[in-house]
């Protein structure tokens, strides 16, 4: 239905995604009887860990947790986020001040905007990024400005350039490992960066959605490890991605005791917290086996080897990802002209393969599209067949 963006004024700013027209064209595939093999969304395909799911049968009978929960979260999973920052970055967090449930990352991030912007304030971001990076501004009522993310080596200098432009921004959002290129940072490109928001008095908030889906001997570092981060800013994590719990909905986010208590406030007038069964499975994922995030990331890394080297046989040269549960992949030359949205449609109508243009997370994704690896090993290798045929 379109809608009349002069009486809801915040429409206008929401567009439809740029998603949505591969999407329809899968529909329209899929409802003449083809095939499509999805590499679209980043919806993890595989179950939620069996030991998780036995706690949500176990906790959801009892009375008891059927009631109202706590907005900022249960103590004791604050306890258990603490704990697992304490073993896996040697990270002391106060679960009291310093960490709050969210009913996973895109509603953090959303209402932290809503929480720190007055309607106008300016919050720099990256292009390309995850879409709710830059829409959580526009729903904040606040104003992007762009940086480029694409450049490896400028990423600092382009940080930097964006920080003193008018009017100055009083938010910084970055993502490491990154959706949709993959690009990884190490401790010293976020003590940097740490560096910039106190010469340049800014809030940072890094979403770690990836933290752990890193492969080749490969560790990502948390923001919070960077000298003098909590001063300065906040990071946000997913249950989504490290326990396939994407649809559970839980996430949390940890660091600078104001912006985390200015959060905790907005969020304490909007909700009652996540159903008490799935916090108290959420307390199993973090404190128990982490043998389930190993198995989840060897998965990824599987397919990842999988897709480049099928792509590679086709003649698409693509640099392995060191993280994410993607493949950002750059249009041969021969259909770069077309960009990305028209690229996306040619590999649906003539492979069969669906992917996400590029310009759906920024005017400078056009020249890639980004495979999810959410499509098993046999049908990755269907795929790169077909994109071969292609090619040819
Ligand atoms: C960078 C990034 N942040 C956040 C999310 C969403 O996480 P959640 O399911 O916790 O809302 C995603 C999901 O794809 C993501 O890629």
């Amino acid at each position: 239905m379109s809608i009349n963006s002069e009486k809801f004024s915040l429409l206008s700013k929401l567009p439809q995604y740029v998603f949505s027209s591969v999407n329809e064209l899968k529909h329209q595939a899929r409802l003449n009887g083809e095939d499509i093999i999805d590499f679209g969304m980043g919806n993890p395909d595989q179950p939620t860990p069996r030991h998780i799911i036995e706690k949500l049968l176990e906790s959801s009978v009892q009375g008891r947790n059927h009631r109202y929960s706590v907005s900022a979260g249960l103590p004791k999973l604050r306890l258990a986020i603490s704990n697992w920052y304490k073993r896996n970055y040697d990270i002391k967090l106060d679960p009291e001040e310093e960490t709050i449930v969210t009913i996973g990352s895109k509603e953090g991030l959303s209402h932290l905007m809503i929480s720190l912007l007055a309607p106008g304030e300016t919050v720099l971001v990256p292009d390309p990024c995850y879409p709710i990076h830059s829409y959580s501004v526009l729903i904040a009522r606040g104003n992007i400005k762009e940086y480029n993310s694409i450049d490896d080596e400028k990423l600092l200098e382009n940080i930097e350039l964006g920080l003193m432009s008018d009017p100055k921004p009083k938010a910084l959002i970055i993502s490491f490992p990154s959706n949709p290129t993959t690009q990884t940072v190490d401790i010293d490109f976020f003590t940097k960066v740490v560096e910039l928001a106190k010469k340049y008095s800014i809030i940072v908030i890094h979403d770690f959605a990836y933290a752990d889906i890193c492969f080749d001997g490969y560790k990502a570092p948390s923001f919070l490890q960077a000298k003098g981060s909590m001063d300065v800013g906040v990071e946000s994590f997913s249950l989504s991605k490290s326990y396939n719990m994407a649809g559970w909905r839980v996430g949390f986010m940890c660091g600078n005791r104001e912006v985390i208590s200015a959060l905790k406030r907005v969020k304490s007038y909007l909700d009652y917290g996540i159903f008490q069964p799935i916090q108290i499975s959420a307390i199993t994922a973090l404190n128990e086996t982490q043998d389930c995030v190993k198995q989840i990331r060897d998965t990824y890394k599987s397919r990842r080897d999988r897709l480049i080297d099928g792509l590679g046989k086709a003649g698409w040269d693509i640099d392995p990802p060191k993280a994410t549960m993607f493949v950002w992949a750059k249009i041969p030359d021969k259909f770069k002209s077309i960009g990305s949205l028209e690229f996306s449609k040619k590999l649906i109508k003539e492979c069969n393969v669906a992917v996400s243009p590029g310009i759906g997370f920024g005017k400078l994704g056009n020249e890639h599209v980004r495979f999810a690896l959410i499509e098993n090993e046999q049908r990755i290798q269907q795929a790169t067949r077909s994109i071969k045929k292609l090619f040819k």
